[in-house]
C-alpha cells in the first residue's frame, strides 16, 4: 500500500456486489424513484467507489451549510465543494427522511438507493456566491447551479449498477486500484496532474519540473462533463496518450481518468482535486495558474492562495505550486517568472482561443507551444473525424 491515508482516513467502499446487489436491487423496484442525471451518476459513482471518501453520500444539510460557510464538513474536516442530489420540489415532498429511495438513471438503470437523511432547501444565490465567488449566470458552474432544483436530499448511497465508459475503459481506476498499483510499482511519492484541456508544452513543463522530485506522475486527466467549448474526452485521452508514449518514461508515468464533472470553481475547486487526488493515492498535487479556473473569476494564484490558507497536516497532501510557464525564445526553453529573466516580448503565449482557432483551421501551433503529435490529433478530432 502507499503511505498516504485517504482523506478522513478511511476508504470508503458503497459498491454493492453480490448478493447484498440482487436484494437491493429487487428492493429498489417497489421503491420512490428520482430520476438522476449524468452529472449526478458520476458524483454517486465517485462517491461508491471512494474518490470523495469520506464521503458516503450526497450532503445532508448540517454538511451542505458548513462545507458552503467555512470548507469543512460538519465534523470539521476540509471539504470545499458540495455533492448534492438536487430534486424537483413535488418529488421531495412524496419523500420522508429515514426512507430508502432508489436513484434511476434516464435510461431507466437503477444506479444507486439512497437512505434519506435529510430533505432542504437552499439558497442558491448564496450557494453560488460562497462556491464560485460570483452569481453571474455566464459563469457555466453558476448557470448549472441555477438549472437545478432548490429542494436536497441528503443520505448514504449504495451503487447498483456503475456508468458504463463509452470508451478507454482500459484508464478507469477505482482509488483502491490506483493505490495499489502504485504500490506494485514501488513509487513512494506519486504526483497527481489534473487537467481538463490537452497536455501542451506548459502542463507538460510543470509536471516534469514536479517528476525530478518524485517517483512518478499521475496523468489523471478529468473526462466528465465540461462547457462545450473545451476539447472533448475522447480526443484528449487520444492526445494524452500519443504524448506519453513519446516524451514521457513509461516506468515513471500512469494515465488513468478521473470521470468527475468539472465545476469552474478555481480556489474551491483546486482543494476539492487536491483531496480527491489523494483518495487515489497521490502523495503530491499541481497547482499552476487560474487552476480550474474560467474567464476572469478567479486571481491568476487565488487557487495557490486558498490551498496554502489550510494547514498542511489538514490536507494531507503536498501541493506542488507553478507559476505561469511558457517558451522563452532568449531561453530557448520552457520556463517561468522564476526561471526567466527577459520580457513578455520574448515568450511565447497563446489564449485557449487562439489555440482552438489555429485547430479548427487545421493549422499547428508552434511546436514550443504543443507537441506536433498532440496538435495532429486535435486538428483531426476538431475536424469531426471520428476518434
Ligand atoms: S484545469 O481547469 O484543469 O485546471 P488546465 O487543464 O488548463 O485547467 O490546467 C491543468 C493544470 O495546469 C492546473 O493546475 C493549471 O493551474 C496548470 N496550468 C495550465 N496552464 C499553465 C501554465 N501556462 N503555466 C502554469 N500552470 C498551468
Amino acid at each position: 500500500m502507499t503511505s498516504i491515508n485517504p482523506h478522513g482516513g478511511v476508504l470508503v467502499n458503497r459498491i454493492a456486489t453480490g448478493a447484498e446487489r440482487e436484494t437491493l436491487l429487487s428492493e429498489a423496484a417497489s421503491l420512490s424513484s428520482i430520476i438522476v442525471n449524468t452529472w449526478t451518476i458520476s458524483d454517486l459513482d465517485l462517491i461508491g467507489v471512494g474518490a470523495f471518501s469520506p464521503l458516503t453520500g450526497f450532503m445532508n444539510e448540517e454538511d451542505y451549510r458548513s462545507v458552503v460557510e467555512r470548507m469543512r464538513l460538519a465534523n470539521g474536516t476540509v471539504w470545499s465543494i458540495p455533492i448534492t442530489l438536487a430534486v424537483e420540489e413535488a418529488k421531495a415532498a412524496e419523500l420522508s427522511v429515514g426512507q430508502r429511495a432508489a436513484l434511476v438513471g434516464e435510461d431507466g438503470v437503477v444506479y444507486a438507493t439512497i437512505d434519506i437523511a435529510s430533505i432542504y432547501g437552499v439558497d442558491q444565490k448564496h450557494e453560488a456566491v460562497n462556491v464560485f465567488k460570483t452569481d453571474d449566470l455566464a459563469h457555466p458552474g453558476v448557470a448549472k447551479l441555477f438549472a437545478r432544483p432548490s429542494t436536497y436530499v441528503g443520505g448514504s448511497i449504495t451503487v447498483l449498477n456503475r456508468p458504463v465508459p463509452e470508451k478507454f475503459n482500459e484508464f478507469y481506476f477505482e482509488p483502491a486500484e490506483t493505490r495499489r498499483i502504485f504500490a506494485e510499482k514501488g513509487w513512494r511519492t506519486v504526483v497527481g496532474f489534473q487537467t481538463r484541456n490537452p497536455v501542451h508544452r506548459a502542463h507538460e513543463y510543470i509536471q516534469k519540473c514536479a517528476m525530478e522530485i518524485v517517483d512518478a506522475l499521475f496523468l489523471n486527466p478529468l473526462v466528465g462533463e465540461t462547457k462545450s467549448d473545451d476539447v472533448p474526452a475522447n480526443v484528449r485521452m487520444k492526445s494524452y496518450i500519443a504524448l506519453l508514449e513519446n516524451y514521457y518514461p513509461a516506468d515513471r508515468t500512469f494515465l488513468g481518468v478521473f470521470p468527475a464533472a468539472m465545476r469552474y470553481a478555481g480556489p474551491r475547486e483546486a482543494i476539492f482535486h487536491a483531496m480527491v487526488r489523494k483518495n487515489y493515492g497521490c502523495t503530491h498535487f499541481i497547482v499552476g495558474r487560474d487552476h480550474a479556473g474560467v474567464g476572469d473569476y478567479y486571481g491568476t494564484y487565488e487557487a495557490q492562495e486558498l490551498l496554502r490558507s489550510f494547514p498542511l497536516e489538514e490536507l494531507g497532501i503536498t501541493p506542488l505550486y507553478f507559476e505561469h510557464s511558457f517558451f522563452c525564445t532568449k531561453c530557448g526553453n520552457m520556463a517561468s517568472s522564476k526561471t526567466c529573466p527577459h520580457g513578455k516580448e520574448d515568450h511565447l503565449t497563446l489564449s485557449g482561443t487562439k489555440v482552438r482557432a489555429l485547430l479548427r483551421d487545421g493549422v499547428c501551433p508552434p511546436p514550443e507551444f504543443s507537441r506536433p503529435e498532440v496538435a495532429k490529433i486535435l486538428i483531426e478530432g476538431m475536424s469531426g473525424q471520428p476518434v
